[in-house]
């Protein structure tokens, strides 16, 4: 029988862009070159598995095809907010995801970005690289201390967990959640943590508030202007969750009128494109979309669609099925 035919739409680990050439009939992306509107609407007639990434848009003008050949999308990574989910189940297409395998990078990158916006230390390190260092000094760079804080989680699934480990276990630091169901009251013991009735109710209790919530249309510009007034002048914001989940014009204002202390952001509302206004803001730390950038998460993630892949094709129901 003809091996199914797959598209890998990005580079990925080469452990894993080998194992998929040895099982599939597999075309690679070996330049790395984002695919076009039109490669994607040919890519859906011409492969049995289309393997996407969060920079690919697959929404309803990509996914508008009369009659696709691909029966899975097989997402390289958790968030799948820009696949039209819609459209898939219109096409009848399987759509999975890469959960767990990064949750702990993830969450190791948002208390990275957490303590880098408490403690200035972007600041610090663009002040000795451009060889304006002077010296030690009681005042200089001083900033906010972390340890025994109070964190405020918006999101409490894998990735918001591992948050709350870090911080409670760590960092001896309160932990007040809020997600969209109950969580039960031993998970909550596990990490010394509360439930918040609501991100109003939460928000004004923090010293740090990070997002872990998913991204797309239902929570877009979840944390806007009124949000972000509901915090303290004296806390900090990290969203390594998706870009449009912040209203970003409205964070930059909190920002330069000092309504909040500072943010850290992974994520943008236009990535790869950052609005030029906030490399102003010295008190705003931002990465380039880094939370799962590690060797042993993207080798993850990547036998986790092979796995996704096996199952499909093998007539079992993927494991991180998300429709
Ligand atoms: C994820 O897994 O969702 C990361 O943000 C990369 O897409």
């Amino acid at each position: 029988m003809a091996k199914p035919r797959i598209l890998v739409t990005r580079r990925w680990p080469e452990a894993v862009e080998a194992r998929l050439s040895e099982e599939f009939d597999t075309v690679l992306n070996t330049a790395d070159r984002p695919l076009s509107l039109s490669d994607f609407r040919a890519a859906l007639t011409e492969y049995d598995a289309v393997l996407p990434t969060v920079t690919d848009r697959l929404g309803p003008e990509a996914l508008e095809v009369a009659r696709p050949r691909t029966r899975i999308l097989a997402n390289y990574g958790v968030g799948y907010s820009h696949i039209d989910m819609d459209h898939a189940a219109r096409h009848g297409m399987r759509v999975t995801n890469t959960p767990d395998v990064l949750s702990e990078c993830t969450a190791d990158l948002a208390m990275t970005l957490l303590l880098m916006a408490a403690r200035r230390a972007g600041e610090g390190e663009r002040e000795v690289r451009a060889g304006r260092w002077t010296g030690w000094r009681p005042t200089h760079l001083v900033g906010t201390k972390v340890s025994g804080k109070v964190l405020g989680i918006v999101g409490f699934g894998r990735i918001g967990r591992e948050m709350a480990r870090r911080a409670h276990h760590g960092f001896g630091m309160e932990v007040i959640v809020h997600n969209r169901s109950a969580v039960d009251p031993r998970i909550l013991a596990q990490y010394g943590a509360r439930q918040a009735d609501s991100i109003d109710a939460l928000l004004p209790q923090c010293d740090f508030v990070s997002l872990h919530c998913p991204g797309g249309t239902a929570n877009r510009h979840l944390i806007d202007a009124r949000r972000l007034n509901l915090m303290r002048a004296d806390a900090y914001l990290i969203n390594t969750a998706r870009g449009e989940v912040v209203e970003e014009s409205a964070l930059l204002q909190a920002l330069a009128f000092d309504t909040i202390a500072g943010a850290a952001l992974d994520v943008f509302e236009g990535e790869p494109a950052v609005n030029p206004a906030m490399r102003d803001y010295d008190n705003l730390v931002m990465l380039p979309h880094l939370g799962s950038a590690t060797r042993e998460a993207r080798e993850a993630m990547g036998f986790r669609v092979l796995d996704n892949l096996r199952d499909f094709f093998e007539g079992r129901d993927p494991r991180d099925r998300v429709n």
